[in-house]
């Protein structure tokens, strides 16, 4: 069965998609902030920033999204969607918008190390905290 990936730009209908996704238990250990975001909040924000923000659908249905906000990167695949090339899609397409972009990744966090070394990324820096 052959599957499709497509890029798609961040229209309203897919606001909510993107926030259920970031709150999505199954993810939320990924990045570096917890956060509780509501419908309204998501709304003003998209209102801003939906350009910063691209979806992948695979197979017509949004699977992930990416957003590059300063340089940012902030990426996600419904766990629904792992595995199937989804985040390199997304990673490989916001290169051609965002040449320069980064991503912070937490040490825990080897999917996304191994994910973003595959697209040609490597570690620069470690960030210490007072333990
Ligand atoms: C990290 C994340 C975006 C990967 O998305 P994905 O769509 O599953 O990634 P892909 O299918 O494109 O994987 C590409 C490669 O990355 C690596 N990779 C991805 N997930 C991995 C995992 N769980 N364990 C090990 N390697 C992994 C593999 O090398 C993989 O290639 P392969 O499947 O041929 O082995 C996804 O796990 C996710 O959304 N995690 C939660 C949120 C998060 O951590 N975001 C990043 C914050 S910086």
């Amino acid at each position: 069965v052959e599957q499709k990936i497509e890029i798609a730009a961040c229209d309203r209908k897919y606001w909510e998609f993107v926030r259920l996704l970031r709150l999505n238990n199954n993810v939320s250990d990924g990045f570096i902030e917890k956060t509780n975001i509501t419908r309204h909040q998501q709304e003003s924000y998209m209102k801003q920033h939906s350009d910063c923000f691209r979806i992948a659908l695979y197979n017509n249905q949004p699977a992930g999204y990416i957003g590059v906000i300063n340089d940012d990167i902030r990426i996600c695949t419904h766990p629904s969607f792992q595995r199937k090339g989804v985040g390199k899609f997304l990673i490989e397409e916001s290169i051609k918008i965002w040449p320069t972009a980064f991503a912070k990744i937490k040490l825990s966090n080897k999917a996304s190390q191994k994910l973003f070394e595959s697209c040609g990324y490597e570690p620069k820096f470690l960030i210490y905290y007072k333990k």
